[in-house]
């Protein structure tokens, strides 16, 4: 049985599409689990980093990527084949990992969104445009252990597609005042969201992410994080916190030829970081 983990924060730039790419390959390389990464993202930044962008266009020509399931629905004839449109093997590590595989996004569902938007209801109760990404997945998420879906950083529609196919939601976080302030505003959200629609989704917790432990700010609000925790609704905050380190940043160029996870991500950080952050994750999710 899949378990489906939304990565979501309204914030952009907080290392999301990055730590979805690393908790993929961890979990596929070091746990042999079978993954499947969804990018949501209109930017395509996780779709860029995980497979060869001639391919990418190839498949964007022919109507096979996630922007297409939230066009057909103003089109007469519907194209998107979700069995299509899947990448087996993506990643650049070793040419490519077996049982990672990528639902590709496309860059059109950028202007896509607004039109989603006209189109249907702003409330989610009984909109159908939140579960195309369900219904279109509902018989390949199970032949997966993990669904990682890598969200916008909004919590419009078509996050909401997101957290509509997913048992729990991971909040990826630089631990700055103004990005911590904006912790319960996602909560409330994912809870009106739960509360309209009937979905289970769970918060999973915290993860604090661009860490920078010389910035006395920093640690003093990764503290108050902790302690704020089961108070402010968050559910929890992991033990593994991800430093800021270029070789975070560098690791996840697609262009790099790899041959392993260590040589795709530096030691001692940031290997070990989305080592142990994988662990953890799996643990919560009981994998
Ligand atoms: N641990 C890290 N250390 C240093 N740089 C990082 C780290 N994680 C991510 N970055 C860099 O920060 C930038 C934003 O990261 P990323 O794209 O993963 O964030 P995001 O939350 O997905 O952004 P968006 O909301 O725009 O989709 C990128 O340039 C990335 O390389
Ligand atoms: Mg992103």
């Amino acid at each position: 049985m899949a378990v489906t983990i939304s990565l979501i924060n309204m914030k952009g730039g907080v290392g999301k599409t990055t730590l979805v790419i690393a908790l993929a390959e961890f979990m596929a390389i070091e746990h042999g689990l079978k993954v499947l990464v969804i990018d949501l993202d209109p930017q395509s930044n996780a779709t860029a980093c995980l497979m060869d962008l001639k391919e990418w266009k190839r498949r964007n020509m022919r109507g096979q990527t996630i922007m297409r399931l939230f066009l057909d629905p103003f089109k007469q004839w519907p194209v998107f084949s979700p069995r299509e449109a899947l990448v087996r093997n993506a990643s650049n590590i070793g040419g490519g990992v077996d049982g990672l595989d990528l639902m590709p996004s496309g860059q059109e569902l950028m202007d896509l969104q607004d039109s989603l938007l006209t189109a249907f209801p702003d409330d989610c109760e009984g909109d159908t445009s939140l579960y195309l990404l369900r219904d279109a997945m509902h018989d390949i998420l199970p032949d997966y252990d993990i669904v990682l879906v890598d969200c916008p950083p909004s919590l419009g529609i078509i996050t909401q597609n997101g957290l509509a196919v997913s048992d729990c939601c991971l909040i990826p976080v630089i631990p700055e005042t103004m990005s911590i302030n904006g912790i319960p505003q996602i909560i409330t959200r994912v809870n009106r969201f739960k509360r309209l629609t009937g979905s289970l989704v769970q918060p999973l917790g915290v993860v604090a992410t661009r860490y920078r432990e010389q910035n006395s700010e920093h640690s003093v609000n990764l503290m108050e994080m902790r302690a704020g925790a089961k108070v402010k609704g968050y559910g929890h905050v992991f033990e593994t916190v991800i430093h800021e380190s270029s070789g975070a940043a560098n690791a996840v160029e697609y262009r790099r030829k790899p041959v392993s996870l260590r040589d795709k991500y530096p030691s001692p950080r940031p290997f070990n970081e989305y080592r142990q952050l994988t662990t953890e994750v799996l643990h919560c999710v009981g994998k």
